[in-house]
């Protein structure tokens, strides 16, 4: 099948972990996938697999990938995934000037998303969606997280706002993941801890967040929309200021 005849998708930060598990899913699905990576690409070659190269907390070159996608529009679907966490203390004791500390943050999680979305004005199909990755501790403060979680709270509130002015057209709603997949490097003890804190006491898995995309890609109805998948975790209101990073 010839390119021009699939939907196309872009995933930010698809090189590992979840965005790895997106690419695939929508490859399989039968999407062309344009996968945004930074440091990492661990997706195997694929006929339909565009893979991009950007270091999202440099302007230059985020204009610089703003530059290539425009290539391979219309876009069907994009899912503004990537993200850095890094705890305000981390930065401190590896003596990141907190300025520094602060532009990381929110040039991945709202400059380059906003940069983004803004270049692909006019190269969106017709209908679209446009789903944002932010997390529960958006709207739960973390004293060790501080910018972590103040600049995901921003992605949100901006993702809300693309919603007004990107409808009827693209379709932009939001996933607040929980703690969905643990590391290996997460103690027993510590998986134990979290789950004790949530609702549906059982590791998650990627995959839900894999649901919760489909989900929005495909309920019409669904405009501007804040879905917590988080087994629960935040109705629970049991989470903690702990985080093993
Ligand atoms: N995992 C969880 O339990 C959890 C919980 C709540 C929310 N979330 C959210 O769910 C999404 C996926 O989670 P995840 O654990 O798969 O995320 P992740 O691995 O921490 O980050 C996703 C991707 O963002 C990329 N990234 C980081 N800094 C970047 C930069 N400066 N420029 C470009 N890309 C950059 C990373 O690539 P590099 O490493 O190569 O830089 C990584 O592949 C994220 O938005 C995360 O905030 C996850």
């Amino acid at each position: 099948m010839s390119h021009s005849s699939l939907k196309t998708l872009l995933i930010t930060g698809a090189g590992k972990r979840l965005g790895k598990l997106l690419a695939e899913h929508y490859l399989q699905a039968g999407y062309r996938v344009v996968a945004h990576f930074n440091s990492v690409n661990e997706l195997p070659e694929h006929p339909n697999l565009i893979a991009l190269q950007a270091n999202l907390s440099d302007s230059a070159a985020v204009a610089r990938l703003c530059d290539e996608l425009v290539q391979y529009g219309p876009y069907s679907g994009v899912i503004h995934n990537a993200s850095c966490f890094v705890a305000d203390g981390v930065a401190a004791q590896n003596n990141t000037d907190f300025q520094d500390h602060f532009q990381q943050h929110f040039s991945v999680h709202v400059y380059a998303p906003m940069i983004i979305t803004e270049a692909l004005n006019n190269h969106w199909a017709e209908p679209a969606w446009m789903t944002v990755i932010s997390d529960i501790y958006s709207d739960i403060p973390n004293e060790r997280f501080a910018v972590y979680c103040a600049s995901k709270a921003a992605l949100q509130n901006w993702a809300l706002s693309m919603a007004q002015r990107l409808s009827p057209q693209v379709r932009t709603n939001i996933i607040q993941p929980g703690p969905i997949q643990f590391l290996p490097e997460h103690s027993e003890a510590y998986r134990e801890m979290v789950l004790s804190q949530s609702l549906i006491k059982q590791e998650l898995g990627y995959g839900a967040i894999v649901d919760a995309c489909d989900y929005l890609a495909t309920s019409k109805a669904v405009c501007g929309n804040v879905m917590r998948v988080d087994g629960g975790r935040f109705v629970a209101n049991r989470y903690d200021q702990t985080f093993n990073s």
